[in-house]
């Protein structure tokens, strides 16, 4: 099949690679023209484990090209796959302007029938509305679907190949046989309903996943106070098939270019209709509060942080990927600046995009783990980035000024903890190490 990906971001790169990957011929545009010349000379802009090398696998296979040429592009395929940003509007509504200079950009170029599918998340009805505008510009018969996109960053090529499930919506039978074709070797599981119906799964998707982390997170809190263990809560939860085990690891809170964005855009999107969608809202809030968690407890252990040097260890959203869009360091960091904090940053790859987000005379980059650590009177572990894992905490204590280790993300066990005189903070766990300053459990009855 010849297709052609418009959006070279996240999504609309690995889609594409991945699409080229099952056989089919795809050239993937993008109007940002510095992107395109570092796609075309084996370079990638974004950190995917993989993608790099299934890039040039299929470049020089033939069946994978880039361009900044939208026109051309969607004059040689059938198929065309828009995958732009919709990024959050100040209101927290979706942005949907590059969808639709790409749609009336389409419209123009079209030569003869084509399926526009459409990968972006966008709110439900704007897939008709794309449909209207894209009539506006052209004499020549089309459809549209809508196929949403689940991919996780850091595992999307696998994710993409083997994913849980594809949703196709469509209104008309025309369209359907080409998609399915399309997807069969990715999975069996294939849901062909309504466009708006699709448009929604998307974003429920996404809203019950963040949803299912900030539950596990107030749960976390709880068990602080009343001395549980939220790994083994969460656990005993996930043996229930009804729950499943995935998406209950308590830490700082979701981050990423996807669960606030589109959490934000589906309260909005209720809101448009009168309905007030109390339960995301509260999960939102939830989220927010729960990265300040980590300054609540340095204070205990410090009071002022004023004039105290901090390490920080980890800053991409998760691990796995140079993402910082939405990381919950970004608030954390800043918190600690205002108080007065020096802070010492290591990240094994987003520290460069970190940088650009984020400058400050009390803010240092550091190229190790190592060199963050030393001579801190606290070391913040913000992202599960398994080197910090593995690092020894018998060698890192004697790196700190003060064996100070909060831990965000769960990361170290009381095996690890025993031989140190660490004092250590981790997320809903009982106090895994001696004379620490969290207010022990309330007696129950
Ligand atoms: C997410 C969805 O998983 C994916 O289906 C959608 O297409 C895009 O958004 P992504 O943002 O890449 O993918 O990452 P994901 O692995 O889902 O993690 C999102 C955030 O949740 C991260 O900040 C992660 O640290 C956090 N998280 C995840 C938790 O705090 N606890 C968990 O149990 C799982």
């Amino acid at each position: 099949m010849k297709i052609a990906v418009i959006g070279t971001g996240y999504v609309g790169l690995v889609s594409g690679v991945c699409f080229a990957e099952i056989g089919n011929e795809v050239i993937c545009v993008d109007k940002a023209e510095d992107k395109i010349v570092c796609l075309q000379n084996g370079k990638v802009p974004i950190y995917e484990p993989g993608l790099k090398e299934m890039i040039h696998k299929n470049v020089t296979g033939g069946r994978l090209a880039f361009t900044t040429d939208l026109p051309t592009a969607v004059a040689a395929t059938e198929l065309i796959i828009l995958a732009v940003g919709t990024p959050s509007l100040p209101d927290g509504q979706a942005d949907l302007s590059y969808l639709i200079a790409a749609a009336e950009e389409i419209g123009r170029a079209m030569n003869g029938y084509k399926i526009i599918a459409i990968k972006s998340t966008v709110p439900v009805g704007t897939n008709e509305k794309i449909r209207s505008l894209i009539q506006m510009h052209t004499i020549y018969p089309f459809d549209i679907a809508s196929i949403p996109e689940f991919l996780r960053e850091g595992s999307a090529i696998s994710d993409t190949l083997n994913p849980d499930r594809i949703i196709i919506g469509v209104d008309h039978e025309e369209p359907i046989a080409e998609l399915l074709e399309l997807h069969r070797p990715l999975t069996d599981q294939i849901l062909v309903t309504d466009i708006r119906s699709a448009e929604m799964i998307k974003y429920a998707s996404n809203a019950f996943l963040a949803t299912k982390i900030s539950f596990i997170n107030e749960i976390a809190n709880i068990c602080e106070k009343v001395g549980a263990d939220v790994s083994q809560v969460a656990t005993g939860m996930g043996y229930d098939k009804r729950i499943g085990p995935s998406f209950l690891r308590a830490g700082i809170g979701y981050g990423g270019s996807c669960f606030p964005k589109d959490t934000e855009a589906l309260i909005q999107i209720a809101g448009n209709v009168d309905y007030e969608f109390k339960l995301l809202k509260s999960v939102v809030e939830v989220n927010r509060d729960q990265r300040f968690n980590i300054i609540r407890k340095l204070e205990l252990e410090l009071s002022d942080l004023k004039g105290k040097t901090i390490a920080i260890w980890g800053l991409a959203f998760k691990p796995e990927t140079d993402d910082v869009r939405d990381s919950p360091a970004i608030e954390i960091i800043q918190t600690l600046l205002s108080r007065g904090a020096q802070v010492k940053a290591y990240d094994p790859v987003a520290q460069d995009n970190f940088r650009r987000q984020l400058t400050h005379s009390s803010l240092t980059y550091c190229s190790t783990a190592e060199d963050a650590a030393a001579h801190a009177d606290a070391l913040c572990l913000l992202t599960e980035w398994k080197e910090f894992r593995e690092m020894s905490l018998t060698r890192l204590e004697t790196l700190l000024r003060n064996p100070l280790l909060i831990d965000g993300r769960n990361q170290f066990s009381e095996e690890q903890l025993a031989s140190t005189s660490f004092i250590y903070y981790s997320v809903g766990r009982p106090n895994l190490s001696k004379g620490i300053k969290e207010p022990r459990p309330v007696i129950l009855f």
